[in-house]
């Protein structure tokens, strides 16, 4: 499909899945287990309705905010995600570019495949820098030394994955970074003929923030030896004093941890459960938000992340007390269906949609949504 011709971010969903590789369009679209919290992340923005407010003379509202002292000019961000030259050989380019194009912030994964450095002199708009704990504790030193030099604003660190969710699509597909061509993937590249003469004619695949290229390992294995799971509030402590700066703590589900985070320094909380990709069964974002915004102060920034698709998922989530969202596939499908244009045509899908949704609903400013617009559906 036509990047013109898709219209909303399901239509690049199935572009995505028409021009990239089985395995690349599985490894982004998939969740862990029955994928069951995948779904929910979606579904559980139909358990809240939206009271438009008339006559409210609104025709050109002001979708920008601030996060952590900064000026966004809409209330979302890029969420982090790892190794975006397999979705398509511009990688992390794609939706850093993007963000830029819409004035927000892009978060970089620590294991992307462009550099610290390339991302950090690409763009003007603020970066965060999204942190795994790894095992060797000099090499977390190093990452945090070197994100800080190439300008990135904030420390995004990610709580969720003391080890990699049990993703079922993967090991089906062979999967792994960088990608091992057998017959399997053979047989369905030949389906992905774009993806595969891409994939041919660009230099190997790699986390590029690693000096050594790593051979083709299945990220499971991979976040076994080298991230540490025995990291925990103890060590933060010693983290955010090496980073020094503005944090958010990223992959909160309860409302104690929300407030333990606080009270040892963060600046804001992702509220996340990684896209459905770790815990199972785990509970959707959106529906965490009220305990979590109740218990933590009002100078707490709350994110939520997970299912967001529309600027309705992005007006709930405002009303009910998120000072922004932030989503991955979005622009993750963009990508992969299209490169840059694909990631900018995604966001600008929900700055868009965000623009007409709040005229629809009668908000003005940000700060205007308020929880009079957001109702819980009652249950029958
Ligand atoms: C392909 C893919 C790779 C991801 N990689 C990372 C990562 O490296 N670090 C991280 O903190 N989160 C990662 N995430 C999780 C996202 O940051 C985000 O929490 C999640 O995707 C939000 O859900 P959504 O995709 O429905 O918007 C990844 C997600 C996807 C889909």
């Amino acid at each position: 499909m036509n990047l013109k011709n898709c219209i909303n971010i399901e239509d690049l969903r199935e572009a995505a899945k028409s021009r990239a590789h089985k395995m690349v369009f599985d490894y982004i679209d998939g969740g862990a287990d029955d994928e069951k919290t995948l779904l929910k992340n979606k579904s559980a923005f139909d358990n809240y309705e939206l009271f438009y407010k008339v006559l409210s003379g609104v025709d050109s509202p002001d979708t920008s905010t601030t996060l952590l002292g900064e000026k966004i000019d809409v209330p979302f961000i890029l969420s982090p995600s790892a190794g975006n030259r397999l979705f398509h050989t511009v990688g992390e380019v794609g939706p850093a570019i993007a963000a830029e194009k819409v004035g927000t912030i892009y978060s970089l994964a620590t294991l992307s495949s462009v550099s610290i450095e390339e991302i950090g002199a690409l763009t003007k708009t603020p970066k965060w820098f999204q942190l795994y704990i790894w095992k060797d504790r000099g090499l977390v030193r190093e990452m945090l030394e070197r994100a800080k030099a190439a300008g990135f604003t904030a420390l995004f660190l990610t709580v969720d994955l003391p080890i990699a969710g049990n993703r079922e699509r993967d090991p089906r597909n062979g999967f792994t970074i960088p990608p091992k061509i057998g017959p399997k993937q053979i047989w369905e590249g030949i389906k992905a003929p774009r993806w595969v003469k891409d994939y041919l004619l660009s230099p190997q695949i790699t986390y590029a923030n690693l000096n050594n290229a790593t051979s083709a390992i299945s990220l499971n294995n991979f976040i076994k030896d080298q991230m540490d799971a025995s990291f925990n509030w103890a060590d933060v402590e010693w983290l955010l004093g090496e980073w020094n700066g503005p944090s958010i703590l990223k992959g909160v589900v309860r409302a104690d941890d929300a407030l333990q985070a606080e009270k040892v320094g963060f600046n804001a909380i992702s509220i996340s459960n990684h896209g459905g990709r770790q815990l199972d069964t785990s509970p959707a974002p959106i529906a965490c938000l009220p305990a979590i915004r109740n218990i933590v102060s009002d100078k707490t920034e709350l994110i939520v992340d997970g299912g967001i698709r529309r600027g309705t998922d992005v007006l709930k989530a405002l009303a009910m007390g998120a000072n922004a969202v932030s989503f991955a596939r979005p622009y993750l499908y963009g990508l992969a269906a299209g490169g840059k244009e694909g990631a900018i045509h995604a966001v600008e899908l929900i700055r868009d949609s965000i623009v007409r949704d709040m005229i629809l609903l009668g908000a003005q400013s940000v700060n205007d949504i308020d929880e009079s617009f957001v109702k819980t559906i009652s249950k029958v």
